[in-house]
This record gives C-alpha cells, sequence and structure tokens, in this order.
C-alpha cells in the first residue's frame, strides 16, 4: 500500500480530489492544489505534481481534471512521470502491473466517485510485475 500520494487538479477536479482526500484518509496527501472550483489553468497543476515526483517529494501521484486528458497530458511531459488516464479498475490493474505508471489521471466530469474510488485504491495497492515489463517501461525512456 502506497502511504505518501501526491494530488493536484483542476477546478474540474477539486470535488473528487477532496473526496479521494476524505476516503483514502490513511494516507499522507500532499496536496498540490487547487484548493476551489474557481477557474485555474490545468498544465500549471500538472506540472506542479509531475515536479514532485521528479524531485521525490512522492512515489505516486493522482492528477484530476474535468476529463483528466489535459492534466495527464501536462504530467507525461515530465520524463520522470508515466501518467495513466484510466476509467476503470482493470485499466488501474494492469497500468501498475505493466506500465508500473507513477501518476493516475482521473477524469471527474467522467467517471463517477465510487468508481475513482476503486481505481484509486487498486492503484495504491497493486505492484508492477516486472519481467518483461520492465524492459519496455525502460524503453519508454
Ligand atoms: C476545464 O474546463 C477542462 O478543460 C479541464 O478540466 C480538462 O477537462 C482538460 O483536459
Amino acid at each position: 500500500m502506497t502511504k505518501k500520494c501526491a494530488i493536484a487538479c483542476d477546478h474540474g477536479g477539486y470535488h473528487l480530489k477532496e473526496a479521494i482526500k476524505s476516503r483514502f484518509a490513511d494516507i499522507e496527501w500532499l496536496d498540490l492544489g487547487t484548493d476551489s472550483d474557481s477557474s485555474v489553468d490545468y498544465p500549471q497543476y500538472g506540472q506542479k505534481l509531475a515536479a514532485a515526483i521528479e524531485n521525490g517529494e512522492a512515489e505516486r501521484g493522482i492528477v484530476i481534471c474535468g476529463t483528466g486528458i489535459g492534466i495527464s497530458i501536462a504530467a507525461n511531459r515530465n520524463k520522470a512521470v508515466r501518467a495513466a488516464l484510466c476509467t476503470d479498475v482493470t485499466m488501474a490493474r494492469l497500468t501498475r502491473q505493466h506500465n508500473d505508471a507513477n501518476v493516475l489521471a482521473l477524469g471527474a466530469r467522467i467517471v463517477g466517485e465510487q468508481v475513482a474510488f476503486d481505481i484509486v485504491e487498486t492503484f495504491l495497492n497493486t505492484e508492477f510485475e516486472g519481467g518483461r515489463h520492465a524492459r519496455r517501461v525502460e524503453q519508454l525512456g
């Protein structure tokens, strides 16, 4: 189980971010904002979270925007990040097992709250399988 996790969102993801923090209260959250549903620009939050992963402030992270797409693109520009946009538990399990994804991206306007909770739980609790997958992850650069 991951103990410390960074989390960031834009205004579209604000309510889901707060709900995830309450639901997983045993995790030490490094909350990088945003802190309200006032409009902000998702690239800044994706980049902030990516920097926290790069600097070793957290091993895993979660980014949330309306679709999960913009903020995952922003986070993935940083080479330290392998962000995976997941809409179900199977994607969350496989991206941990096969891609060693260190950042989960969620679309607050795409998945319901309970589905998001299940995805987070799976993302935080599934280990990388290594082996042939390690070679492929290495090739991502
Ligand atoms: C903001 O309205 C919206 O564009 C953003 O949350 C996200 O969906 C972008 O990919």
